[in-house]
């Protein structure tokens, strides 16, 4: 449509269809992380119930940092991966040490067990500042609309370069849904999707 931008077509699909997930209503930089981390390797009905009994026991980075690492490893039991339960905690630890959440890219990258993909999921989604993530589904949106594999360098770039300023929170949560209900790996739902006009 003539006048509108890719970004505004896809924030005019998602939007409305945003899937109503409990840490999208936090801005929590602790409870988003948790969330991510969570995420990384396990489906979203797992991580609900997953996720509020791991904040109702550690609701800050003091509570978890103060708590054995123990304690931390029994409330992710089902997860998998207990190495991501250790980074929480140290996470945590790090946390009150700094005295203050860490709200840059490179502060967040510090932070044990903190790659690309989660820092900019926390600036993005706690912080609503200008942050392009890249997961595996908005990765696949990227190549498909390049018609080419990409690189992860080029991926971030092109990332960077669609992601509409001083809308970053819409725009990621809405890519990644269009990437997982539209540009789903097996048959893309091409006839449905708002960027269908432009891509490859
Ligand atoms: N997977 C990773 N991050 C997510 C989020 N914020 N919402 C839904 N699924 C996700």
């Amino acid at each position: 449509t003539d006048g509108v931008t890719p970004a505004q077509q896809v924030l005019a699909w998602g939007m409305p269809r945003l899937r109503d997930l409990p840490w999208r209503h936090s801005r929590d930089p602790w409870e988003v992380l948790v969330s991510e981390v969570m995420l990384q390797q396990t489906q979203v009905p797992r991580v609900i119930p997953k996720w509020h009994a791991f904040l109702e026991r550690f609701p800050d980075t003091a509570t978890c940092a103060a708590a054995p690492l123990g304690d931390v490893l029994r409330l992710w039991q089902g997860l998998g991966y207990p190495r991501r339960a250790r980074n929480l905690h140290a996470t945590a630890v790090e946390v009150e040490r700094l005295g203050a959440f860490p709200d840059t890219l490179d502060g967040l990258l510090a932070l044990p067990g903190v790659g690309q993909y989660t820092a900019r999921a926390v600036l993005a989604f706690a912080y609503e500042s200008d942050a392009a993530v890249v997961d595996t589904n908005i990765a696949r949106v990227h190549a498909r609309h390049a018609g080419r594999r990409l690189t992860p360098g080029e991926v971030q770039a092109r990332a960077d370069a669609w992601l509409p300023a001083g809308e970053s929170w819409e725009w990621n949560q809405c890519l990644m849904d269009l990437g997982a209900v539209l540009c789903r790996p097996g048959a893309p739902a091409c006839h449905e999707c708002p960027l269908a006009g432009s891509c490859a």
